[in-house]
């Protein structure tokens, strides 16, 4: 692996105060860079404001001053967010600064010595919002095709670079680099813009029409395009022409993660000025969704824009952090409210990690003298060994689910654990184990393993909750340096022995959530009476079906009829009322005195399940473990043999269970099945 990592956020325009868009971005970036530093690599994140242009000319007008001084006014509200959201960059580049500016000027001068800049007359269609020209056929109804306001007709001299003649060039490698515009959807837009053919770039505005730029080195009348000034900000900070060694060590840069609104300017205009230069370009352009709040855009006119300082107040910096990156896969659009974040925040902090850690800590203060056991005899082995391989391999699955990057993912693999965990100490019953004999040494087998995932989750999640994480190591007595990252290892005997200082829970549940994993109450039964879902279960013996459904939930709401043989049509509504969801098996026994009762515990990506299926005919409870199902997830709860079944496991069969259903790609748990 390459031992430098290169990584950048857009420079944001400094018309306004930092949004959930900006936040997201560098969050994102921060992951990725902390991680590249647990990994032991040199990183260099760069980050930084944009500060030209009509946009912030505009904004510093209408507040009646000076350009400069409104942007030296507003940057350090950019500065102090990413303090307070613990964003580690290396650097902060402000457009306005010399060291930029000097190789803005350089880069011109350059490119219009070797031919690649002209002056030419030019008449089009002008974006003052979006500062660009747009052609005939991009206009339609007078409107911007991008921001929808009206364009104005201008002409004007201005200087040109030859775009155009990078044009195959770019297709061709877009074409034999897959890595290089992601995700693919983003990388086949780009394909398909690039289908007509590319014009050359205006570089250029007239400073009677816009003086706040960095003037043209060649021609006094002009100032820089913003894109071109600011997209230059990637190579002019690690030191393009100014220091050369030194910008060899960072250039090509590893990621540029973009929004998608820019994917066009970074992937066509930023790309073939590279290309111009003779620079490689960077190794990959991710473009990512946008937040809409509440199912709305997001707007200084609805009033709606989401502040991350309210944010952080709120909530914390860690969980803010946590939530942007887990609520919604990267590369998609996701939609924002208080609801989603208590929500999240409950499940997957206060009630997963935050109560994981407490009640190991509590029980090794109760049971073990308030230090790390030693390993004793094994409790379950199956469980141990499952809880060891996760936990081992997690930074590396974690690595791998970043290097897409997959954020959600990872922090997925990080639950999956944590549930493993509750599981284990669930089945395994320490407070019962206590009153046998040789209940210690169990008791301080559990503890040992649910300490040694608690000490790896700490690590992997440093990169995401870096005070959380320092929380918890600290907790566990750990006295980590993670400026000076040591990866944990299993076998590191020095671990048990360790007082632990158990602290204050990490994440306090938030009361007032308005949302309930199990609220969903549906007309199920209708399904069931229509044939299209059967309930296998020791009571009720089930009719043949073209889709059955084995479980040990009996009929949830009406009596059975006696099922037609052939099913009454039903509409899309229905079949929508039911909740599909995939499934992983964390943990399945049989129920005592049945023969074809099993229970399994299932994840279902933010939350667990106990489902009691009828499949101990078909299947032994290990053969199921780790298993991807699908189940039904809006079935109203119901007991059997006192056992209570959170859903309703899919599976083939006619009177007896021929295969539990599964979906053929590794998908992540609790994704929808339609
Ligand atoms: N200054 C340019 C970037 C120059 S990079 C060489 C710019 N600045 S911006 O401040 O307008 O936008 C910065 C980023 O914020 C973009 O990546 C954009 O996608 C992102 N977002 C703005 N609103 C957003 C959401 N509602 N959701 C997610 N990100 C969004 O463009």
């Amino acid at each position: 692996m390459n031992n430098t990592f290169y990584i950048t956020t857009p420079i944001y325009y400094v018309n306004d105060v930092p949004h959930i868009g900006h936040a997201y971005t560098t969050v994102a970036a921060d992951v990725l860079a902390r991680f590249a530093r647990l990994r032991g690599q040199q990183v260099f994140f760069l980050t930084g404001l944009d500060e030209h242009g009509q946009k912030v000319q505009q904004a510093a007008h209408k507040a009646g001053i000076d350009p400069q001084l409104y942007c030296d006014r507003l940057a350090p509200q950019f500065e102090n967010l990413w303090k307070r959201l613990n964003i580690s960059n290396d650097d902060f580049v402000r457009t306005t600064q010399p060291r930029h500016t000097i190789v803005v000027q350089k880069t011109l001068q350059a490119l219009y010595d070797k031919g690649e800049i002209y002056q030419a007359d030019y008449t089009g269609w002008y974006c003052t919002a979006d500062e660009r020209f747009w052609t005939e056929k991009d206009v339609q109804d007078g409107l911007c095709p991008d921001c929808k306001r009206p364009v104005e007709r201008l002409s004007e001299k201005n200087y040109f670079f030859r775009m155009s003649a990078y044009q195959d060039w770019l297709k061709r490698y877009i074409a034999d680099h897959p890595d290089f515009i992601r995700p693919p959807s983003r990388r086949n837009e780009v394909l398909g813009f690039l289908k007509q053919p590319l014009e050359d770039l205006s570089i250029s505005r007239p400073k009677s029409r816009l003086s706040w730029g960095i003037e043209l080195p060649f021609d006094p009348n002009y100032v820089a395009y913003v894109w071109f000034d600011a997209l230059v900000n990637y190579i002019s900070v690690p030191g393009y022409l100014t220091n050369e060694p030194q910008f060899q060590t960072w250039w090509p840069a590893d990621f540029h993660l973009i929004g998608k609104d820019i994917l066009t300017t970074h992937s066509v205009y930023w790309s073939t000025m590279l290309a111009s230069l003779g620079l490689a370009p960077p190794k990959t352009i991710f473009a990512h969704g946008w937040w809409t709040v509440e199912g709305e855009k997001m707007s200084k006119s609805r009033g709606n824009v989401v502040d991350p300082n309210a944010m952080i107040d709120q909530f914390g910096a860690d969980a803010f952090r946590y939530f942007l990156l887990r609520e919604v896969p990267f590369g998609q659009d996701g939609d924002f409210s208080d609801d989603a974040m208590v929500t999240r925040i409950n499940s997957d902090l206060a009630n997963g990690l935050g109560n994981l850690l407490s009640r190991t800590l509590t029980m090794i203060e109760r049971y073990c003298d308030g230090t790390i056991p030693a390993c004793g005899p094994s409790v379950h082995p199956v469980q141990e060994t499952l809880i060891r391989q996760h936990a081992e391999t997690l930074f590396t699955e974690v690595g791998n689910a970043l290097a897409t990057p997959e954020f959600h993912h990872g922090l997925q693999l990080c639950s999956s654990l944590m549930t493993l965990c509750d599981h284990y100490i669930e089945t395994s019953t320490p407070w019962a184990l206590a009153k046998q004999p040789d209940g210690k040494d169990k008791i301080a087998t559990v503890l040992y393993h649910c300490s040694q995932a608690l000490r790896h989750l700490s690590y992997v999640l440093y990169a995401f909750m870096p005070d959380t994480a320092a929380d918890m190591a600290r907790q566990l007595g750990l006295s980590w340096d993670f400026s000076q990252p040591v990866q944990p290892k299993w076998d590191d005997d020095t671990f048990p022995g360790t007082r632990i200082a158990k602290g204050r829970p990490l994440f306090p549940r938030i009361e007032g959530s308005t949302r309930s994993s199990n609220a969903a109450q549906t007309a199920i039964a209708t399904k069931l009476n229509k044939g299209d879902l059967r309930v296998t279960d020791q009571h009720v013996p089930t009719p043949p079906s073209a889709l059955s459904s084995a479980t040990a939930t009996p009929t949830p709401v009406a009596p059975q009829p006696s099922a037609p043989s052939v099913a009454a049509p039903i509409t899309i509504d229905d079949f929508l009322k039911i909740q599909l969801k995939t499934a992983t098996v964390l943990s399945a026994e049989r129920v005592p005195n049945s023969e074809k009762l099993i229970k399994l515990q299932v994840d279902l990506g933010n939350e667990k399940r106990q489902i009691v299926a009828g499949i101990g005919k078909k299947y032994e409870p290990d053969a199921l473990m780790g298993k991807r199902i699908i189940i039904v997830a809006n079935l109203q709860p119901r007991k059997l043999m006192g056992i209570e079944s959170q859903g309703m496991v899919l599976a083939a069969g006619e009177a007896n269970v021929e295969g539990l259903i599964t979906v053929l790609e590794d998908v992540a748990p609790g994704m929808k099945v339609k």
